[in-house]
Parts: structure tokens; sequence; C-alpha cells
């Protein structure tokens, strides 16, 4: 595997990789999920290249970007051993040098849920995907479901600016519990972490009436009790898939998403319904 660290010889290296070429951004504290991604790529790809960089932009003044999680070593270990041809993994120099003032921003879709708890991150995500789109310049771009309201975001991103990138979405890795993996799941108490798979379950019941024809309101009623009493929501709600618009009856393609916090933890989690 290719390591590089700077713009202009990723470029140089990655415009020597055979076509179709799979991009997973991520990063790190690479876990299972993230290699779900790098797995489908593989199948899916002649080359893969993953990115790790931890995006300051995307992290609100008062977030975890100094704590988040770092394993550099170890992510290296992981994309290369799942067959990862080119690693890109820049210091926040390389990426944001003195004088970076150019931001790209996602319009509705990044305003509501995460976007109204967060309001800069999608910009900083926006920003950031389209410059590793411009460096990297895919085939095929890898995203989790798991972050429903990015994959949301980048889709529409990719189509409003004309990257020419195919967007996939992979399913979400869950352990066997149902909690989604996450790279904060790492922050969870013990207490917290046997209470965080109620997230999964309150949305398989919202998802359950409102297959039964409820209406989203009285499904969120019922489902609203149904998190651990440790936990707080921030939303759980209906969507559609492409806008995230909130729906009042089950119409797909949508997303049942919900977010709640255990102690200073925010775990997001969804579930797609295509029919
Ligand atoms: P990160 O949180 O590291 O996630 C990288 C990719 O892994 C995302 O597409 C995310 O949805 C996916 N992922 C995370 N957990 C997953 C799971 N349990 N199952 C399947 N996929 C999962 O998302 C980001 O980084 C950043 O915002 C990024 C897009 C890299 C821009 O900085």
């Amino acid at each position: 595997m290719n390591v590089v660290s700077a713009v202009a010889p990723a470029r140089q290296a990655l415009a020597a990789l055979p076509r179709p070429l799979g991009f997973v951004p991520t990063m790190g504290a690479l876990h299972a999920g993230h290699l779900q991604l790098v797995q489908a790529a593989r199948e899916q790809c002649a080359s893969v290249a993953a990115s790790v960089f931890v995006n300051p932009t995307q992290f609100g003044p008062l977030e975890d970007f100094e704590r988040y999680p770092r394993d550099y070593e170890g992510d290296r270990r992981k994309l290369e051993s799942c067959g990862v041809d080119l690693l890109f993994a820049p210091d926040v120099q390389a990426m944001y040098p003195p004088g970076f003032s150019t931001t790209v921003d996602a319009g509705e879709v990044g305003t509501r849920y995460e976007g109204a708890i967060r309001p800069t991150h999608f910009r900083g995500v926006t920003t950031v995907v389209s410059k590793l789109l411009n460096i990297v310049r895919p085939d095929v771009l890898f995203l989790g479901q798991k972050d429903a309201q990015q994959t949301a975001v980048l889709r529409k991103l990719v189509r409003d600016l004309d990257f020419s990138a195919r967007v996939q979405i992979v399913p979400t890795v869950r352990e066997a519990d149902g909690l989604a993996l996450s790279s904060r799941n790492v922050y969870l108490s013990p207490e917290q972490r046997a209470a965080a798979p109620s997230l999964h379950r309150a949305l398989e019941a919202m998802l359950a009436d409102l297959r039964e024809g409820k209406d989203a309101r009285s499904a969120r009623d019922r489902a609203w009790r149904l998190l651990d009493p440790i936990a707080v929501w921030d939303y759980l709600d209906l969507v559609d898939m492409n806008t995230f618009g909130p729906l009042q009856r089950l119409k797909t393609p949508a997303f049942v998403i919900g977010a709640a916090r255990f102690g200073s933890t925010r775990l997001l989690d969804n579930l797609l319904v295509e029919e």
C-alpha cells in the first residue's frame, strides 16, 4: 500500500492506478463499519484509495476534535490488510494551508436535524469532501448509511457540483445487540454501552408502527418511550431519503432517523425504508 500525505504526490500516484477507482474517505479510528466500505470498494473497483483525515472544519468549537480517537498505525495496518492500494493521510496544513477561505454549502438538506444541532458541521463535510474528490478523482465514492444525512448531503453535492463520481451507499454494520458501530462508541461507560442498543430498538418499533399504517406522530410517540431512561433524545423522525424533509406518513424511499445523548456522547442511527 502506497501512503501519501501531500496533495501533489497523491495526485501523481492516483493517476497511475487502474480504473475504476473506488474511494473511501474516513476520519480514522477504523472499525469493521469502515472496513465494510473498503470491502465493497474492493469488490466493485479495480483499485481502492482511502483517506484518513480528522477534519477540523466539521467539528464545532465545543465539540470533540481534540479528543476524537486517533490510531494512525492501527488504521494503516487495517487498510493495508484489506487491500487498499493508496492511503491519503494529509495533515491539517496540507488540507487547509494558511489563507484557506473557500467553503462549500449544501443548502437546505444540511440545515435540519444534525445541521440544526451542529450548524457548521455539514459545511465542513461538503468542503473537505469536495477537496478530497478533486484530489482523488474517484469513479465511485463509498459512504456508510450509518450517517444518513451525510449521504443525502453528499449525494446532492456530487449532483449539484457535477463531480463525476458515482455514490455508493453501504448498509450499516452493527454489533450483535444492534448498536451501530461508531468510532465514538469507545466513549461509552459500561452502563451507557448496555443502554445504547435501545436507540436501534426504538427506531425498529417506530418503523413497525409506520408499516402498520400509523402516522409518523403516533409512531414516534410510542417509540420515544423505548429509549433507555439514562439517555436523552435529540430527535426521532421519519424523513424523505433525498431531501431529509419530515414526512407525516410512510412514503418510500425514506429514513427513520434518531439521535440521542448518552452522557456527553451523541449516538446516531437510522433505518432505510425502500419499499
Ligand atoms: P467517519 O465517521 O470516519 O466515517 C467514514 C465512513 O464510514 C462514512 O461514510 C461513515 O458513514 C462510514 N461508517 C461509519 N460507521 C459505519 C458503520 N457502522 N457501518 C457502515 N459504515 C459506517 O463520515 C466521516 O468520517 C466524515 O464525515 C468524512 C466523510 C470522512 C468527511 O470528513
